[in-house]
């Protein structure tokens, strides 16, 4: 049983759940992707989506760009505040590109609507989102990823990149982090 700061972890989606799911959205994202005229960006954001890009895009069978978006959310609060702060901006000019992007959580929404709007700015010809996880009931705002991986419960879950106090993404699983005890 894996434990982190003295609190146990609940498995919630398995090691081979996980990699299945991934190539089901890769199937989808590869499908609709192959109409670009040119190779599609996958846009990433750190640290939480490194895991979940670095298996999506083994998984896809068409040639691709891959680059990282570093963000920071303004504030001390648990909750995002949707304003953010680029810590590392992209690498890649988006202008005309086909782009996807992606990331590992949606929980309130706040963070990825306001990136979307980031990225809109920079003019790509056609811009998705692949999210692996959405929380249920607690988007704050109009947002829906065009590519789902699970909806999970509202717990505060680690592993596949997600993280406890920067502890928990090297879990090949998802794991609910017990709330007593
Ligand atoms: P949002 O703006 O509220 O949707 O925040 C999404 C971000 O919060 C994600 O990209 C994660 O970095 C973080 N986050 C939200 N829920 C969890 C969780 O259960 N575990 C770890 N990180 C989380
Ligand atoms: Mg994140």
């Amino acid at each position: 049983m894996w434990e982190i700061r003295g609190k146990k972890l609940n498995m919630l989606i398995d090691e081979e759940s996980v990699a299945k799911r991934v190539r089901e959205l890769a199937r989808e994202i590869e499908r609709d992707f192959s109409e670009a005229e040119s190779e599609p960006v996958v846009v990433g954001l750190l640290k939480g989506a490194f895991v979940f890009v670095a298996d999506l895009i083994r998984e896809l069978r068409i040639p691709v760009i891959v680059d990282f978006l570093w963000v920071s959310s303004y504030g001390q609060s648990m909750e995002s505040s949707g304003v953010i702060r680029i810590v590392k901006d992209l690498d890649t000019d988006l202008e005309g590109r086909w782009v996807l992007l992606v990331d590992d959580i949606l929980d309130t929404g706040l963070t990825l609507k306001e990136i979307h709007t980031f990225l809109k700015s920079k003019r790509p010809r056609v811009l998705k989102t692949c999210v692996f996880l959405e929380k249920e009931g607690r988007k704050k705002v109009d947002f829906d990823p065009d590519y789902l991986g699970f909806k999970v419960p509202n717990r505060f879950l680690v592993g596949y990149g997600l993280d406890w106090g920067e502890l928990g993404r090297n879990l090949k699983g998802i794991y609910a982090v017990e709330e007593k005890g």
